[in-house]
C-alpha cells in the first residue's frame, strides 16, 4: 500500500503475533479455495473421481500443501526485511494475500472453463504494481509463477495431455507476462491507457505459445486465440478489480492521486467557489512540493495531493483567512485568543473532513500535521502588547502533532514559503533564498522536524527547489511604459502603416 516512505517503524512483539495470524489465516483459506477447485475438477469427465484423486495421489496434494506454505512464508519475510510497513497492519497484509487469493481463483476459473492458455497471468503482476509498489510487484509476481506451478503440478487440474505443454510452462509464461506488465504498466499514466498494456502483455504470451504449440495445426490456431484474451482479460480484470481494491482497502495508488487533484474533485471544487485565495495558494504550494520530492526522491504524486489538500479545513470559515479577505479583517473585531482558535483549528479541521469524505489517511495525516507546533507569531505579538508581555507561547501556538514523515515536513516548509515570498517586498532570487533560509532555521530551532527523519542534506535540497521555484514564479519583468492609448492613437497608427 503507498505510504510515505519515512513513516516511523513500531513493530514489536504485538504486530509480529498479529501480522502471523493473519498470514496462517490466509494461508488457509487459499489452501481451501485451491481444494475446492481440485474437487470441482475432479467431476471432469478426464480426470478420476475425488475419492479415488485421494486415495493415489495423496502425496502430491502433501507436496502442494508444503510447496504453498514455504512460498507462503517466504512472502512473509520479503515483506519482514524489505517492506516493513506493509506488515504493520493487517489491511495491508490481508491486501498481499487477497490478491494473491483473487488473481489464484481467477485463472483456476479461467482454465477451468475455457483453456489453460486463457488464464489472465499478468492480472497480478498489474494490480500489485498499482497497489503496492514495483519491487513488490516484481517479487510476487515470481511467487505467483512458482504457485501456479505448483499448483498444475501437484493438483489433478493440467493432467490432459491437452494441458501438458501450457503446465509445463507455467512458470515462464506468467513471469514473462507480469514482467512485460510491469514495465509497461509503470510508463502508464492514465485509467484508459492501461487497457493498451494488455495487448503488450500478450506479446511474450503469443510467441511463446507458438513454441509450444508448432506442428499441432488448428490447436495452435486455438491456443493463439486463448493467449490474446489472456494479455486482453488480464488488463480489463485488473482495471475492474482496481477500484474495489482502492475503495476495499483505502489504497492510494497514482490514479486515484491524480483524480483527487482534479481542479473538479468535490473537495477542490468546494475550495474554489468558497475560498479562492487557500485554493491559488495550495496550487502554488503543490508546485514546490512536488520540485521537492523530485530533490528528495520522494513521491511527487502523493506530495502533490497532499498540497493541494493541506488546507481544506479552511473551508470551515474562509473568510478568517487572510488569503480570501478583500478588505474587511474579521479578526479586528476578535480576541488574540478567540482569533488563534480559529486559526489553528483549520488543521484539525482539514483532518476530520478529509476523514468525513472517506479521503485517503495520508493526506488527512499531512494536514493535521503542516503546521507542526509553531506558534502563530501574529497574534502571539498582538496579545504581548495588549497584555506587556505576560502570554504563555504555547496558548498561542498549534497543537501538532508534529511532521511525522519527509512528505509532512515538504508541505510544512512549502506552505511557509509560498506565503512570506507574497509578502516579500523584492523577490530577488537572493531575498527570496534568505528567507526560505529563514523559515527553513526557524523550524529546526523549534524542534519541528525531530519526529521525521529528514536530514540536513534533505533541507538544503528542499531549499534549493523551492528558491528555484519561487524565484521562477516571481521573474522579474520589462516594466511596462506609463502610456495611455486612446482610439486616436489606434487610427494614427494604422494611417502610418
Ligand atoms: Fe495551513
Ligand atoms: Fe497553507
Amino acid at each position: 500500500m503507498k505510504q510515505p516512505r519515512s513513516a516511523p517503524e513500531k513493530f514489536d512483539a504485538r504486530t509480529i503475533a498479529k501480522s502471523v495470524t493473519v498470514f496462517f489465516v490466509n494461508y488457509v483459506l487459499l489452501f481451501a479455495l485451491i481444494f475446492l477447485f481440485i474437487l470441482l475438477n475432479s467431476l471432469s469427465e478426464e480426470n478420476k473421481g475425488f475419492v479415488q484423486y485421494l486415495q493415489e495421489d495423496l502425496t502430491d496434494l502433501v507436496y502442494l500443501l508444503v510447496s504453498i506454505f514455504i512460498l507462503f512464508v517466504i512472502i512473509y519475510f520479503y515483506f519482514l526485511f524489505e517492506n516493513r510497513q506493509s506488515l504493520q497492519t493487517a489491511k495491508s497484509i490481508w491486501l498481499i494475500f487477497i490478491l494473491l487469493d483473487v488473481s489464484i481463483v481467477v485463472c483456476y476459473f479461467f482454465g477451468f472453463f475455457f483453456n489453460v492458455y486463457s488464464r489472465p497471468v499478468a492480472m497480478l503482476a498489474l494490480l500489485a504494481l498499482l497497489l503496492l509498489s514495483r519491487r513488490a510487484a516484481i517479487f510476487l509476481n515470481v511467487i505467483f509463477a512458482l504457485m501456479m506451478f505448483a499448483i498444475d503440478h501437484f493438483s489433478n487440474f493440467t493432467l490432459t495431455d491437452v494441458n501438458a505443454n501450457a503446465a509445463a510452462a507455467t512458470p515462464l509464461l506468467t513471469f514473462a507476462a507480469g514482467m512485460v506488465g510491469i514495465y509497461v504498466g509503470s510508463r502508464v499514466k492514465t485509467r484508459v491507457c492501461s487497457f493498451l498494456t494488455g495487448f503488450a502483455v500478450c506479446v511474450p504470451l503469443l510467441i511463446m505459445i507458438a513454441c509450444l504449440e508448432y506442428g499441432s495445426g488448428m490447436q495452435l490456431l486455438y491456443a493463439m486465440l486463448f493467449g490474446l484474451e489472456a494479455g486482453i482479460c488480464s488488463a480489463v480484470l485488473f482495471m475492474a478489480l482496481l477500484p474495489v481494491f482502492e475503495v476495499c482497502f483505502n489504497c492510494i495508488t497514482d490514479y486515484r492521486l491524480r483524480e483527487l487533484t482534479d481542479h473538479d474533485a468535490p473537495l477542490m471544487r468546494e475550495l474554489k467557489e468558497r475560498a479562492f485565495g487557500t485554493f491559488n495558494h495550495c496550487i502554488v504550494v503543490a508546485h514546490l512540493a512536488e520540485a521537492c520530492a523530485i530533490a528528495l526522491n520522494e513521491d511527487t504524486a502523493l506530495a502533490r495531493a497532499a498540497a493541494y489538500y493541506h488546507d481544506v479545513g479552511k473551508l470551515r470559515q474562509p473568510e478568517f483567512f487572510t488569503e480570501n479577505q478583500s478588505g474587511y479583517n474579521p479578526h479586528n473585531e476578535l480576541s488574540p485568543e478567540l482569533s488563534v482558535d480559529i486559526i489553528r483549528s483549520h488543521a484539525k479541521d482539514g483532518y476530520e473532513l478529509i476523514r468525513n469524505r472517506r479521503l485517503p489517511k495520508v493526506l488527512a495525516d499531512v494536514a493535521l500535521q503542516h503546521h507542526g507546533t509553531m506558534p502563530i507569531k501574529y497574534f502571539y505579538a498582538k496579545a504581548l502588547k495588549m497584555t506587556d508581555g505576560e502570554v504563555n507561547m504555547d496558548d498561542f501556538s498549534y497543537p501538532g502533532p508534529k511532521p511525522q514523515t519527509k512528505i509532512a515536513a515538504i508541505i510544512m516548509i512549502a506552505d511557509a514559503s509560498e506565503a512570506i515570498s507574497r509578502s516579500l517586498p523584492d523577490r530577488t532570487p537572493e531575498r527570496v533564498e534568505s528567507a526560505v533560509r529563514e523559515i527553513i532555521q526557524e523550524r529546526v530551532d523549534l524542534e519541528q522536524f525531530d519526529e521525521c527523519d529528514i536530514t540536513m542534506r534533505d533541507l538544503t535540497a528542499i531549499k534549493e527547489a523551492i528558491v528555484n521555484c519561487l524565484t521562477g514564479v516571481y521573474h522579474s519583468r520589462i516594466s511596462y511604459p506609463k502610456l495611455k492609448l486612446g482610439r486616436k492613437d489606434a487610427e494614427g497608427g494604422k494611417s502610418n502603416g
